[in-house]
């Protein structure tokens, strides 16, 4: 029952990867987001699971065929919105595998070999941070995730975290993840103090310096590194300094930006990263693996298990095997799948030089981007290329702006989205999937601006 033979698995298993490999060399000339409308997709897989099932061919065909290609690729190398997630197909593979063997990577005991690798890619992944070596992690779904696990930690382990007046200091630039966290673990909208940016997006410092003066209980700073809007990072070292000397818990949102660290230009940008108590950083993002891959980095490992450890009964056998290694007590998962491998894999097939470059290509291509848009007066750029994010604006209003991106949309060449830059809306360009080239930045630009002519 709820089986196949090896037969059944190597034939449907060679169709499924036949279908991937189709859809890998064919996603340059496709469409990035070609979604029917809702009435339709709800006719189609909107019903309840049939109780007798079907052919396993007629399946794939669905999934692949109709259901697969009414979402958005992300993957899509003219896919430039939001933060991108170029994946790679080694990690792809590597989740196959990890499903196949349904790994119980919650602890030593389940996991084995999957906890050392899980444990050695989070030390490699601080020690390129710079973070000392008492520094550790764990592996979580994604940015929200970490975001919210850091801040549990911060919460528990800093002696102000459970004050009732406890204030959390950030910019007006910092994702809405942090802020969520924040809400989840029981902070009242007056204990956020939400600071302005600069013209670039960094936080403010002569703003978080007088706001700490009008505080009593001052407690947390969340700095950006590698804000979503325009790739700002803060002031780190300044940051690190009026924490170090307030005594305040320093937490990082480096979901997109931190991965930049293995690469020379992004470590530079990312200066004073190692000095922060904890952060948030996804290889989903920048470190090109498929969805479902965020980390969560600590100064001090120990934190976590401080925080999270609970050893009730049934699990004492787990404990007498090895009480260090058990990742379910380093944050809010028991069962929690082998998300390490995808990471691994793809490091050990394609090695770090080539994650290395493949960060560097993203600052060149934004650059790109930057450069050839200050070829014409017409555009204005709002901020320049920052960690692979560049935000500019048609000369026009703010509705213009939204009309290129829904005319971008419509096109179906290239996707890119808007958000807010000093109060303007703004257009914004990502690119970072190594598979970009150079001509597909320019040709997207001279889209917008053929586009930007027929308003
Ligand atoms: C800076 C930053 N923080 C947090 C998040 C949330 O991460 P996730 O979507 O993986 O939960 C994002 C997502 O884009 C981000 O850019």
């Amino acid at each position: 029952m709820l089986d196949w033979t090896p037969e059944e698995l190597r034939r449907h298993g060679y169709a499924a990867v036949d279908a991937l490999a189709e859809h890998w060399a064919r996603m340059r000339d496709q469409p990035i987001r070609d979604v029917a409308p809702i009435e339709e997709l709800e006719a189609a897989f909107g019903q309840a699971p049939p109780e007798e099932g079907r052919p396993f061919e007629e399946v794939l065909h669905d999934t692949t065929s109709r259901l697969l290609p009414n979402t958005m690729h992300v993957n899509h190398p003219r896919f430039f919105g939001f933060v991108p997630g170029p994946s790679n197909p080694t990690g792809a593979i590597a989740e196959m595998l990890a499903a196949g063997f349904n790994v119980f990577a919650g602890t030593w005991m389940g996991g084995g070999a999957a906890t050392v690798v899980e444990r050695s890619l989070l030390r490699w992944l601080a020690s390129e941070i710079g973070l000392p070596a008492g520094a550790g992690g764990v592996m979580v779904s994604g940015g929200s995730h970490a975001n919210l696990t850091a801040l549990v930690v911060a919460r528990q382990i800093h002696p102000l975290g459970r004050h009732p007046d406890a204030a959390v200091y950030f910019s007006d630039q910092t994702h809405s993840a942090s802020e969520r966290a924040l809400r989840v673990l029981g902070f009242r909208d007056d204990q956020l103090r939400r600071l302005p940016s600069d013209s670039l997006g960094r936080l403010d410092v002569a703003a978080l310096h007088s706001a700490l003066g009008a505080d009593t209980s001052p407690f947390c700073v969340i700095a950006n590194a590698g804000a979503t809007s325009t790739g700002a990072v803060d002031d780190l070292p300044t940051l690190a300094g009026i924490c170090r000397a307030r005594g305040l818990w320093l937490h990082a949102d480096a979901a997109f930006g931190g991965a930049a660290a293995i690469a020379p230009r992004g470590k530079q940008a990312l200066r004073g990263l190692e000095e922060c108590d904890s952060m948030a950083l996804d290889p989903h993002k920048w470190l090109f693996q498929p969805f479902g891959l965020g980390c969560v980095l600590v100064r001090e490992e120990r934190w976590l298990s401080e925080v999270f450890r609970i050893i009730p009964a049934y699990m004492n056998d787990v404990y007498r095997l090895n009480a260090e290694i058990n990742f379910c007590d380093r944050g809010l998962e028991l069962t929690r799948p082998f998300r390490a491998l995808k990471l691994w894999m793809s490091l050990q097939h394609f090695g770090a030089a080539a994650f290395r470059s493949a960060i560097e290509r993203g600052f060149q291509l934004a650059e790109l981007a930057e450069a050839r848009l200050r070829c014409n007066p017409e555009w204005e750029i709002l901020t320049p290329a920052q960690m692979a994010v560049v935000t500019f604006r048609r000369k026009g209003d703010d509705a213009l702006q939204k009309r290129l991106v829904d005319g971008m949309m419509a096109d179906g060449y290239a996707l890119l989205t808007s958000t807010i830059v000093s109060g303007r809306t703004a257009l914004r360009l990502c690119p970072i999937n190594p598979r970009t080239t150079g001509e597909e930045i320019l040709e997207t630009i001279a889209r917008l601006e053929k586009m930007a002519l027929q308003q």
